[in-house]
């Protein structure tokens, strides 16, 4: 969604803002601009389509001078169109303001502003907050008065940054259900949406809380909430900021597949005692008490994570016989979902601040207990639940999430091997079974990624098909599902997952010799005999079979497919995610060969912070 960024120092404002935004990038963005005080008033750029276009406008301004403070956006448009006079800075007499979220109340606050004579200018619900901080402003309130009876006024979720012409130095910041970080520096202080876009400035990090307004200088950072000073903890961001460069790979995607093999080794590291069969998390100690008689656990997430969620039911039953329920986080806020105390609701998201899956555990809070599985330290969602499990991913850039998704497998199999420990369903020996089969997931994901080079010449071979289905049975269907998922989001080709065994009720209508069926196929019993006859099936109606497979050479003879992608086979409950890299190497070749643009597919966002 939107990103931001805001600077108060001693360097050239517009260059930080632009390297912040191009930072942002990944979010998704559809039109971008930048406000610096300059010799006496702002100086406002806005420009659609890529930063490369502000670029370009900025430089047809040929600037000389440099200014110390300024605000800079990239646009997700909601409330009206990407246009350039949509595009934030929105500007008001004195007042140069940006915005992420939603203002609700937008029509009549504007009815009310546009009675008092203002004159608006674009489609936004943003325009509003510049024109009320502005009447305050004129009205004689200080600056941070102004922000504070402005934020009284707006309902919905906002993160605001303010620039003020008669008072420059410093960038005025509000923030309600979005995020928002101060960076601090020396002589210098950074604000963002998300950490990349300082990461090159400063690892020293302050969140901001709902509620929370700020005023930054170059030297000074004031923090209040309800009208009181508060003390917000500074942090320090161990991510380093070549990781989130593409260390030399074409795409940040093809990157983050390859970051798997490290990054399942970061979310393993120090959770596991192999010799005694049990997970060390004292994050979820408190859940110790309760796991005894937990009846139900509900998973709740979006996209990707709901995936990751469909998987780690497998284990959840498997190892630690508490039924599970799957939802989406946007269907699952507005439904009855009947959570009492003895029910566990698991939040799974990437980037901890997906709206709908903050709402979906918003809706368990005070009801049952609450854990978020997520990826970035002091996001809404770990700031909501009572426990936090953290799936050490590092920053994911590009859009379509890979490293996210097959850390969050390893989360949830490790959060179902405590449990198991806990509630005595599972022997020591066969917990510590799955953890050595765990531990050895690195190197199994080193030799998984060999495969790179055949899934490139596979996918040339079907990269112009118009449609796609992938199949999969038990474990291995939520793994057709990302699959598919993954190929639509970033080459537009239509897919489709699907159980195998469900595919004679519909889909099978749809195969014909034009159809490639990518087959994810286990070689665990009884369901490999049961897919490849669903295989056969397919086969029959002349459809293009891809198998993607852990089965030995024997298994696999009399299959007679059109590529056999071979990975190499550890446990049974380690061979989903390691069957889910081939799928995430052919829809990333796939869209290479169609030319999208791989890492920021149209009409996507890394990160949905509306409905
Ligand atoms: C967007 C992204 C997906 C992601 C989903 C949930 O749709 O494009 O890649 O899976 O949001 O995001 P989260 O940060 O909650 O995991």
């Amino acid at each position: 969604m939107c990103g931001i960024v805001g600077y108060a120092g001693s360097q050239d404002a517009l260059g930080i803002l632009i390297g912040g935004l191009e930072s942002l990038e990944y979010r998704g963005y559809d039109s971008a601009g930048v406000a610096v005080y300059d010799h006496g008033k702002f100086e406002v750029t806005r420009a659609t389509g890529k930063l490369i276009e502000l670029k370009k406008a900025l430089a047809s301004k040929h600037r000389t001078a440099s200014a110390p403070v300024g605000i800079g956006h990239t646009r997700w448009a909601t409330h009206g169109r990407p246009t350039e006079t949509n595009a934030h800075p929105h500007t008001a007499g004195r007042v140069s303001l940006i915005h992420n979220g939603i203002i609700e109340n937008y029509l009549p606050l504007r009815a009310m502003l546009e009675e008092k004579g203002c004159h608006f200018l674009s489609e936004t619900d943003t325009e509003v907050a510049a024109h009320l901080l502005n009447t305050l402003l004129e009205d004689g309130m200080e600056p941070l008065a102004a922000m504070r009876a402005m934020c009284a006024q707006v309902k919905g979720s906002y993160a605001f940054l303010a620039l003020d012409s008669k008072n420059p130095d410093r960038v005025l910041v509000a923030k309600n259900s979005t995020p928002i970080i101060i960076g601090r520096g020396e002589g210098e202080n950074f604000i963002a949406s998300d950490i990349p876009a300082i990461l090159q400035h400063t690892r020293r990090i302050i969140v901001l809380e709902d509620g929370d307004l700020a005023q930054i200088t170059a030297g000074t950072v004031y923090i209040e909430n309800k009208g009181t000073e508060v003390a917000r903890k500074e942090e320090v961001i161990s991510w380093d900021p070549i990781t989130a460069q593409k260390g030399g790979f074409k795409h940040f995607m093809l990157k983050e597949i390859y970051d798997q093999s490290r990054v399942i080794g970061d979310t393993l590291r120090g959770r596991i005692s192999e010799s005694d069969g049990s997970v060390k998390m004292p994050e979820l100690e408190p859940l110790r008490a309760k796991a005894a008689t937990l009846k139900r656990i509900v998973l709740v997430a979006c996209g990707t994570a709901w995936h990751a969620c469909l998987e780690g039911k497998f284990f959840l039953e498997e190892f630690a016989g508490i039924p599970c329920e799957v939802d989406y986080a946007s269907e699952f806020r507005y439904r009855t979902g009947l959570i009492d105390s003895d029910t566990l609701v698991i939040a799974v998201s990437q980037s901890g601040e997906t709206l709908d899956t903050l709402g979906a555990l918003e809706c368990a809070i005070g009801k049952g207990i609450t854990l978020a599985v997520c990826n970035v330290v002091g996001a809404s969602i770990c700031r909501k639940a009572d426990m936090v499990l953290y799936t050490h991913a590092g920053p994911e850039i590009s859009v379509a999430s890979t490293k996210a998704f097959t850390t969050q497998l390893v989360a949830l199999q490790l959060l179902a091997i405590f449990l198991a420990e806990v509630r005595n369903s599972m022997s020591a020996n066969a917990r510590r079974n799955v953890l050595h089969a765990m531990l050895q997931l690195p190197a199994a994901i080193a030799q998984t990624l060999k495969v790179d080079s055949e899934v490139a010449s596979v996918a040339k071979g079907f990269f112009q098909a118009r449609d796609f289905l992938f199949l999969g049975r038990g474990r291995c269907y939520p793994i057709a599902l990302e699959g598919a998922l993954k190929l639509k989001e970033i080459s537009y080709i239509h897919a489709e997952g699907y159980p195998a065994g469900e595919m004679k009720h519909g889909p099978i209508a749809l195969i014909d010799e034009q159809m490639p069926v990518v087959m994810v196929l286990q070689r665990e019993r009884p369901l490999f005999e049961k897919t490849v006859s669903n295989l056969k099936e397919v086969e029959a109606r002349g459809a293009r079979v891809i198998v993607v497979t852990d089965a030995t050479d024997e298994d696999l003879k009399g299959i007679a497919a059109q590529a056999i992608v071979k990975i190499p086979f550890v446990a049974h409950e380690t061979s989903p995610l390691l069957l889910n890299i081939p799928l995430q190497m052919l829809a990333y070749h796939v869209a290479v060969l169609n030319g999208t643009d791989v890492d920021l597919p149209r009409n996507l966002a890394k990160s949905v912070t509306v409905e």
